[in-house]
């Protein structure tokens, strides 16, 4: 069995850059067309599992994640197809009717990832995640629907989105509940963040009313619906921009965290000899009418797993650089950050 993997063991994550997939060219995928989307992504993600891996599902995963992939570029697999297959995947399972009725069909049972997932936490997509496979579809997707090479990148919703996030005005905070009290009073106060920017079109014109929806982690790395000790809402909050284009609100400096491991996605992640982290990220969707919604993230590029991430979400373009801010109680460090849109 252990002549039987011999190219994992030898990928390191550190050499992800010189691997080519399996002798195969860069820019052509494994079905041998011509790949319009980043050549180098698939064999990131396989390139991801450990060394101590599972040996049978090291020999194995590769095939899988290329077979997966190239069948997601083949049909050009978007978002919404995706995600109506992970709803579907969550479902309980049904009985078989084409089988025998006696004895009668047990009662509908949950898969393992069913049993892991509530209206707060879906198993399945965790699953996908890791696998590369929402990062996948986004990009496919985004590519389909640009209207410019200028427009921000996309990156994934993730799990932890809430579509009810306040309305809240223009250089307010989206912190609350910040007390003495709370275990990471210390490490919010030196993360404190003001983050500003402007709302634009590809033609460069500034957009008003935009709506800005933006949320994080607290620096104990969970979003509120995770924590019940955090204020509902904590960290999320949505911005109109004023005549000028601009938002502006008060954040956090994002923590890096671990994608919820205690479940089968996380005993997949340990199989593969994979660590569960995300680096440090603040996650948006900018809308505006006239133009395609923007669900993205931008990431600190002082975090340590900013080229490691559990999920492969990281795109060169959303790396940022906070900057310490003079002047201001309310915020220790500043990052100022325009969106551009593209029209519908
Ligand atoms: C997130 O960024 O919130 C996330 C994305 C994928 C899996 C888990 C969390
Ligand atoms: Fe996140």
């Amino acid at each position: 069995m252990g002549q039987m993997i011999p190219d994992l063991a030898a990928t390191s994550r550190a050499s992800i850059t010189k691997i080519k997939p399996n002798g195969i060219p860069n820019g052509i995928n494994t079905a041998g067309k011509k790949c319009q989307h980043d050549p180098t992504f698939t064999q990131k993600v396989i390139a991801a599992t450990g060394p101590n891996a599972n040996p049978r599902l090291a020999q194995i995963f590769p095939s899988l994640v290329r077979h997966l992939h190239d069948f997601a570029r083949e049909v050009n697999l978007t978002v919404g197809e995706w995600s109506a297959a992970v709803d579907f995947v969550w479902l309980p399972r049904l009985p078989n009717p084409t089988l025998s009725l006696t004895p009668p069909p047990p009662p509908p049972q949950l898969n393992d990832c069913g049993k892991m997932s509530s209206d707060r936490r879906n198993e399945t997509q965790l699953l996908c995640d890791i696998l590369g496979l929402e990062s996948l579809v986004d990009e496919i997707t985004s590519k389909q629907l640009a209207t410019s090479t200028t427009q921000t990148p996309s990156a994934i919703l993730g799990p932890f989105y809430r579509s009810d996030a306040p309305f809240l005005p223009n250089g307010t905070s989206i912190v609350q509940g910040l007390s003495p009290s709370v275990s990471w009073y210390e490490k919010a106060l030196e993360d404190s963040a003001f983050l500003s920017g402007k709302v634009l079109s590809t033609d460069g014109k500034p957009i008003e009313n935009a709506v800005v929806d933006v949320w994080h982690t607290a620096p104990n790395g969970l979003y509120e619906q995770q924590d019940s000790d955090q204020p509902e809402m904590n960290f999320r909050g949505r911005f109109r921009t004023d005549q000028q284009g601009r938002y502006a609100l008060y954040a956090l400096r994002p923590v890096p965290y671990p994608i919820p491991d205690d479940g089968p996605a996380g005993r997949l992640l340990g199989l593969l000899d994979r660590h569960p982290n995300r680096p440090g990220h603040i996650h948006f969707i900018v809308s505006a009418e006239g133009h395609r919604a923007l669900t993205t993230q931008l990431y600190d590029s002082r975090d340590r797993w900013v080229d490691d991430d559990a999920v492969f979400a990281v795109k060169d373009e959303l790396v940022v650089r906070f900057e310490p801010r003079e002047g201001d109680p309310g915020a220790r460090w500043e990052l100022g950050y325009d969106f551009i849109l593209g029209r519908c």
